[in-house]
């Protein structure tokens, strides 16, 4: 699948993060959950690490064996330096999400921050379906993630874009608000209600969303 995060929003990641409402309340949810889910012999992974961030509160948080998936060999070398301290318990592994789970031993629970949002629709459901046949039998997969409500779509993102214009450089700004139209086309927009009926689709036993900020949510999916 195509890598849609990359070059000068992957350079800038940490400034863009530092935008975003989410941050670091979601992160800090994904992770309470995971805390409530895993034993100590849960096998756990996460989709899309990026440089890090989504993994720090988890491995703060528990005490899980995490394994760290993305396809950018940029982005796996820093998230090594970002999580060096948890190095006895952090495996780095750099490769597709689909070709990996497709020949990965079951996982307990599968987590993806901000990163499904990125592909088309069609390999959105090729890799919820994915997810679902690696999670072992009553697996969970935790989705933090742009998922926009059925109204004011427009609205919402218009006020992110106009916090990337105030205060980022004017090239990253334009970057990011491209990057942010486009996942808010047809094309690859999230809309709550479609979402729901696509883990229905591809075999979850219940799909919830417990708690949004404008377009970001946690949606837990229990297999
Ligand atoms: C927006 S970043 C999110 C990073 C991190 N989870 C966070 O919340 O800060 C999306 C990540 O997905 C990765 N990615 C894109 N396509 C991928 C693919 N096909 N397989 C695995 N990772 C992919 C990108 O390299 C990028 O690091």
């Amino acid at each position: 699948m195509e890598n849609r995060y990359d070059d000068i929003l992957r350079i800038h990641n940490q400034d863009i993060l530092d935008l975003v409402p989410y941050n670091p309340f979601l992160f800090t949810l994904g992770a309470l959950e995971i805390r409530n889910a895993a034993t100590k012999d849960s096998r756990v992974l996460e989709i899309g690490s990026g440089e890090g961030d989504s993994a720090v509160p988890v491995l703060r948080r528990t005490d899980v064996k995490l394994d760290l998936l993305d396809v950018s060999p940029e982005m796996i070398e820093i998230s090594k330096h970002t999580l060096g301290e948890y190095s006895e318990r952090t495996i780095f592994i750099c490769e597709d999400a689909l070709e990996y789970l497709a020949k990965a031993d079951s996982y307990d629970i599968v987590f993806a921050a901000w990163t499904l949002h990125n592909f088309p629709q069609d390999d959105k459901k090729k890799l919820l379906a994915a997810i679902y046949e690696n999670l072992a039998d009553g697996g969970m997969f935790i989705l933090l993630d742009k998922v926009y409500p059925m109204t004011g779509q427009q609205e919402l993102l218009e006020r992110q874009n106009a916090r990337y214009r105030r205060y980022l450089s004017s090239d990253v700004a334009e970057a990011i608000i491209a990057h942010e139209i486009e996942d808010a086309s047809d094309a690859f927009r999230m809309d709550q209600d479609t979402l729901l009926s696509t883990f229905s689709e591809a075999g979850f036993a219940s799909a919830e969303i417990l708690d949004r900020i404008e377009r970001d949510v946690i949606l837990v999916a229990k297999k």
